[in-house]
């Protein structure tokens, strides 16, 4: 048997959460085509990886990637550097489809860049132009709720949709489920859905009902509120009868430190009858727009850009408003429209979520923040090397189930998220003694150490060193189907 790819005597992490095991994986055009004691086989070019993993490429469960998808291999270099050959867009409310701006929209909307990226009025415009000119990497998308919102209400959103506007988002919504979309994501946490009432939220998701879709959601509070919050999420996957995702679970603020206790119970508890799961990265910060109402005394800044102040990208708050001689509330304004890092979180809680059977990870990196969160360049493999490797939290058999397999299973990617014979050569090879995260809080765009290589579908996507291949293997990847 001759085959494009042949990886020999490497480890197998399958992504299904087994043990590891020692052999050789072949690969054809975009599939695997063997799997075991490959030595009667040849390859065009063969790899002896002995002491290197071999694991399903990574799938990225929470991206803001709606517009980096869209430019070209150098624009996915953060991802598939990390060994990421899947993201999921769309997330926390935000998608660049269904709708088309004039102007700069709202925050936070304009995370994904201003107007001139907002020219997808239908979801199959935008997978027909992912399709025309593919990206490396295989997107799965999300349908946002702000994106709808700001569209059905024409940006006057400080208030309840009414039931005309509900439906218009709702049968936007359908169309874009219809053309290929996996999901529906909200936001309410931010302004622009923040007075959208828990009944708005059910009407829209109701497009749904019946499609496989999930319902996917960046909670009202992560805070205070964050029990009713998960109990608003459970709610509204049960009015509708779909799986709900919690993106980026995580308890913020000091004095709901420890929390995760409390919210993993009640996850589980419901767990038993509904599908919940939930995506968290690994790291003690978040990161989104900068708003100045939501500033706390015990809660360190920084900036990640700001249009007026681009000078300013990586520095504190504080000391930007110390250098101003005014308040920190008043050097945020100053900076507007700008991003933040918000030092929030607990480590004891990212473990904890982390280490959770319902965890997936997901990196929630922002690829246009000039200055960005180190999550976006950093998240997986701080998680292989960092997290399992160097403190024990799980085995890296886990932590490879909780970026792949699980990560497809919960999607419902067909084919994707395992090393198996006839699945996709969807593939990444590390060094497991040394994967780790190089990029950080103050060095945020370094590539990652120790992954070594990653496959789209059978094309070399990404090597140590040389950085992105030309390949653009990449497609839209529709719910239970090979697409
Ligand atoms: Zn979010
Ligand atoms: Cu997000």
């Amino acid at each position: 048997m001759r085959c494009d790819l042949i990886f020999r005597d490497v480890t197998i992490i399958d992504g299904t959460g087994a043990a590891r095991v020692v052999g050789d994986v072949g690969v054809s055009g975009e599939r695997i085509a063997g799997v075991g004691d490959l030595g009667a086989w040849s390859g065009d070019r063969e790899i002896i990886a002995t002491g290197k993993v071999l694991a399903p490429g990574f799938i990225d469960a929470h991206t803001h990637d709606d517009r980096a998808v869209l430019c070209g291999p150098s624009c996915m270099t953060c991802k598939m550097s990390q060994g990421v050959t899947t993201v999921v867009v769309g997330n926390c409310g935000i998608s660049l489809s269904p709708v088309r701006m004039t102007q700069r929209p709202v925050p936070p909307l304009d995370l994904l860049g201003d107007e001139q990226w907002w020219t997808f009025d239908s979801f199959a415009a935008y997978a027909e132009r992912l399709t025309t000119d593919p990206s490396p990497v295989n997107t799965v998308a999300l349908i946002g709720h702000m994106s709808l919102r700001v569209e059905a209400m024409e940006g006057d959103v400080r208030r309840a949709a009414t039931d005309g506007e509900a439906h218009r988002m709702q049968t936007r919504l359908r169309e874009a489920l219809q053309q290929g979309a996996s999901g529906f994501s909200t936001g309410l946490y931010y302004p622009p859905s923040q007075d959208a009432p828990t009944d708005e939220v059910i009407a829209v998701a109701e497009a749904l009902r019946g499609t496989g879709g999930l319902y996917v959601t960046h909670m009202r509070d992560e805070g205070d509120g964050v029990l009713q919050s998960i109990e608003e999420t459970l709610g509204i996957g049960r009015a509708v009868g779909v799986p709900v995702v919690i993106s980026h679970h995580k308890c913020t603020m000091p004095q709901n430190f420890g929390r995760s206790a409390e919210t993993l119970a009640l996850i589980e508890a419901a767990s038993a009858s509904q599908k919940v799961d939930f995506d968290v990265y690994p790291y003690v910060a978040g990161s989104t727009v900068l708003m100045p109402d939501k500033l706390r005394p015990n809660v360190p800044v920084k900036i990640t850009w700001s249009i007026p102040h681009p000078e300013l990208q990586g520095k504190w708050l504080a000391d930007i408003a110390a250098g101003w001689g005014v308040e920190q509330g008043e050097a945020a304004k100053r900076l507007l429209p700008a991003g933040a890092i918000y030092f929030q979180m607990d480590e004891a809680d990212v473990r904890r979520i982390m280490a959770h059977p319902l965890s997936m990870i997901g990196s929630d990196g922002l690829p246009h923040d000039a200055f960005p969160h180190p999550r976006l360049w950093g998240a997986f493999p701080r998680v292989l090397g960092h997290y399992a490797r160097d403190l024990g939290l799980f085995s890296l058999e886990t932590a490879v189930h909780k970026m792949t397999g699980r990560v497809a299973d919960v999607f419902g990617l067909a084919d994707r998220g395992v090393v198996r014979t006839g699945a996709y050569a969807d593939l990444v090879l590390f060094d497991p003694l040394t994967v780790r995260d190089a990029a950080d809080f103050d060095n945020p765009t370094l590539p990652a150490e120790g992954i070594e290589e990653t496959w789209v579908a059978g094309q070399s996507a990404y090597v140590y060193g040389a950085g992105a291949t030309a390949a653009r293997a990449g497609r839209v990847i529709r719910r239970g189907t090979h697409g």
